[in-house]
């Protein structure tokens, strides 16, 4: 055999060999102390001297090319175990794991779905301050100190005369003061009362409409509200308007929808009163309006069938991947 033969059968023995223990074998028999290779270049000294370099050559070319084999065998002997242990560690057999997708807060369907009704007819939506001063929170809404309504509101005082505001109607004013009529707007954001129980939170939201122009009256608020009503619940609802009391508003009505538990009150409303109109720089004689401010979590609690407005309130996760 020459020496070419001799290599190629050797490459052929590395690279057959299906497991480390075989190729450590094949190894030690070709490269080992007493292996087939070491023998050769061993016994090169019994060649005659003008054959040892060329065959000498020959027979380390062979050397390279077989341990340059057993390299790229052991590297891929390496990668098949490997991959063997990856598979016996994946139980194909197990269901996927589903990713959980986040959802909008109920509170934030709705406001979404109130914020399209009204855009969408025409409405503008502006927002202020929920620490406000009390002038904008009572005294410019007919309300002033002493009054006894500031006792319907059971408000959180902060120093310095303002207050967490008790309702959305200070952004009536606001507007009032810095927009001429036609003005059709809604204010929607948080408010604070100190009030706690199935039906009271202390911190909730409120979205205010505001609508002042030529010859508004109590029939255009009813039509709105009422429409309005049954565009959020997308189907007709029993409701009523009972009269009530505001200082800001004469006549004055809140608004009350059939839920599983009976009557729920949903919003106060009411045409503006005038002094509330020139106190903020609107003339009464030439113009006229009417606002309403409904809860926004009650509306929530009636679409949604939930009983304990609070829960809206305790991020628990369970009651939140309904809404999904
Ligand atoms: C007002 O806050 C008036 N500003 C509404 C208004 C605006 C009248 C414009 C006239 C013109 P009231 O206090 O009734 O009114 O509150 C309005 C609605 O907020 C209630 O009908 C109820 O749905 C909701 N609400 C009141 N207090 C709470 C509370 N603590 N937790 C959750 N929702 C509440
Ligand atoms: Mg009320």
């Amino acid at each position: 055999m020459d020496i070419v033969e001799i290599r190629d059968l050797a490459l052929a023995e590395v690279c057959s060999a299906d497991s480390h223990t075989k190729l450590e074998e094949a190894r030690v028999a070709l490269l080992g102390r007493k292996g087939r290779i070491t023998t050769m270049l061993r016994s090169l000294g019994e060649l005659p001297k003008d054959q040892r370099p060329i065959v000498g050559a020959q027979v380390n070319e062979a050397k390279r090319s077989i341990e340059e084999a057993i390299a790229i065998r052991r590297e891929e002997l390496d990668t098949i175990s490997s991959n063997t242990r990856k598979l016996d560690a994946v139980d194909i057999t197990l269901p996927g794991r589903t990713q959980h997708r986040g959802s909008l807060h109920p509170v934030s369907q709705t406001f979404n779905a109130i914020e399209e009704i009204f855009v969408s007819s025409g409405y503008n939506v502006v927002y202020g301050p929920e620490i406000e001063d009390d002038y904008h929170n009572f005294e410019a809404l007919n309300i002033p100190e002493h009054h006894p309504a500031r006792a319907m509101h059971d408000t959180f005082y902060l120093t310095d005369g303002m207050v967490l505001r008790t309702h959305t109607s200070p952004v009536q004013v606001r507007t009032m003061e810095s927009q001429n009529p036609p003005i059709r707007i809604i204010c929607p954001g948080r408010v604070y009362r100190r009030d706690f129980d199935r039906t009271h939170t202390p911190m909730f939201h409120q979205v205010e409409g505001l609508v002042v122009d030529k010859g508004i009256s109590f029939a255009e608020l009813k039509g709105t509200v009422t429409s309005f009503i049954e565009a959020f619940f997308e189907r007709k609802v029993d409701l009523r308007f009972r009269p009530s009391y505001f200082p800001f508003t004469e006549p004055s009505a809140e608004v009350d929808v059939m839920g599983e538990d009976g009557w729920s009150e949903v919003m106060g409303c009411g045409v503006v009163h005038p002094n509330v109109l020139s106190m903020s720089g609107i003339d009464p004689e030439e113009y006229s309006g009417f606002a309403f401010g409904f809860g926004v979590d009650r509306l929530a609690m009636l679409k949604f069938g939930v009983t304990d407005l609070r829960v809206l309130f305790d991020n628990d996760i369970r009651f939140l991947r309904q809404f999904g």
